[in-house]
């Protein structure tokens, strides 16, 4: 563990100081923010911009409409989306939750090349990722009024935030990877987020399914060890501050990964250029040709698809 700069205190300050979320925590424990992650937020700053800043217009009809999707995301579009979850499952408290998967500054931090598709995406194709992917779902229409609506909500929310966009607390938080026992996760599960969940995952009144048919989808970020961990740690149990040590995060998040999901058709074509994280649970395509001669020293020839 590493311990806090002056600098990372000055930074946390100052990401916190503003706006109404709480940080959970995010001034103790692992350090929440990387050197690098302080460096690049040079001056932005995390603000939740006022429901009073939505213009009287035509535009602020379009933001309001946006944030309504984003709540009510399986009633409006029930075309896009294959399971219960909602975009504010994920994006919490509307998107403005330090920490808890923040849309704050996200209009900023696009145009953006990410390796998972091996290309730069534009936030209209980043908001179809997570249709595809996180609600198990099909894409908006790139032009229509949703995607607008939408990003307009997203462009608000990022009033104030210059590009790169990058601002503490937004983004997921980093954490040091530590190895999952998901033997002890489950004893946490059944103690911490059984009550909300439920004793399957299924989801109850109270919270959505992490697993199972209707949750996301394997080709999901919250599919990742490295993402779920972080997200629980920060934020779950929801009602509550930080409870789970870092090591209790990755145990219990690996128990909750280690069940069924929905599968990603065309997972394997993820990471062309053979560059995934080490926590992807599937195998792709280009990593398996990168790594066959090293991982697969018995086969001699190593075939070439
Ligand atoms: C199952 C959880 C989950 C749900 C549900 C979800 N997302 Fe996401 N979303 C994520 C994760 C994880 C990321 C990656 C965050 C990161 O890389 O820091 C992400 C990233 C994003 C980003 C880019 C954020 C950034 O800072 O670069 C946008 C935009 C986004 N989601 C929009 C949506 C929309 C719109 C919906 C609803 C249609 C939605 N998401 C539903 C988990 C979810
Ligand atoms: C007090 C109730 C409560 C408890 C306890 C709780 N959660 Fe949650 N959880 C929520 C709510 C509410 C959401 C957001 C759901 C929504 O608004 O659609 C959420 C969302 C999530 C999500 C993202 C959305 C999804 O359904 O996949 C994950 C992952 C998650 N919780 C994991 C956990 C884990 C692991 C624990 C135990 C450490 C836990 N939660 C404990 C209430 C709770």
């Amino acid at each position: 563990m590493r311990r806090l700069t002056s600098l990372d205190s000055l930074a946390l300050l100052i990401a916190f100081g503003f706006g109404a979320c709480e940080p959970r925590g995010g001034s103790s424990g692992s350090a929440v923010v990387r050197d690098s992650l302080v460096a690049r937020t040079s001056g932005s700053v995390y603000r939740v911009p006022a429901d009073s800043e939505i213009p009287k217009d035509a535009v602020g009809a379009s933001i309001r409409r946006g944030r309504a999707l984003l709540v009510d995301t399986k009633d409006s579009l029930p075309d896009h989306v294959g399971n219960h979850l909602r975009c504010v499952s994920c994006h919490l408290d509307l998107g403005t939750r330090a920490n808890g998967l923040s849309l704050i500054g996200v209009y900023s931090r696009f145009p953006q090349y990410r390796s998972r598709n091996g290309l730069v995406n534009l936030i209209e194709d980043r908001v179809n990722d997570c249709f595809e992917r996180s609600m198990n779902g099909t894409v908006l229409p790139r032009d229509g009024r949703d995607m607008r609506d939408l990003i307009s909500y997203m462009a608000f929310l990022s009033r104030g935030v210059a590009p790169p966009g990058m601002v503490l607390g937004a983004n997921v938080s980093n954490m040091t990877p530590l190895r999952a026992d998901p033997a002890r996760g489950q004893t946490i599960f059944a103690e911490t987020c059984v009550r909300c969940h439920g004793p399957n995952g299924e989801g109850t009144v109270l919270a959505k399914p992490l697993w199972g048919p209707h949750s996301f989808n394997i080709g999901a970020g919250m599919a990742r060890l490295r993402t779920a961990a972080p997200f629980i740690r920060y934020n779950m149990p929801n009602d509550r501050a930080v409870v789970l040590t870092d090591q209790q995060a990755f145990d219990v998040a690996g128990f909750v990964l280690s069940h069924p999901r929905p599968d990603f058709k065309g997972k394997e074509n993820d990471w062309p250029n053979g560059d995934p994280p080490p926590d992807v649970a599937y195998p792709t395509r280009a990593s398996v040709i990168k790594a066959k001669p090293a991982s697969a020293p018995r086969t001699p020839t190593p075939s070439r698809r």
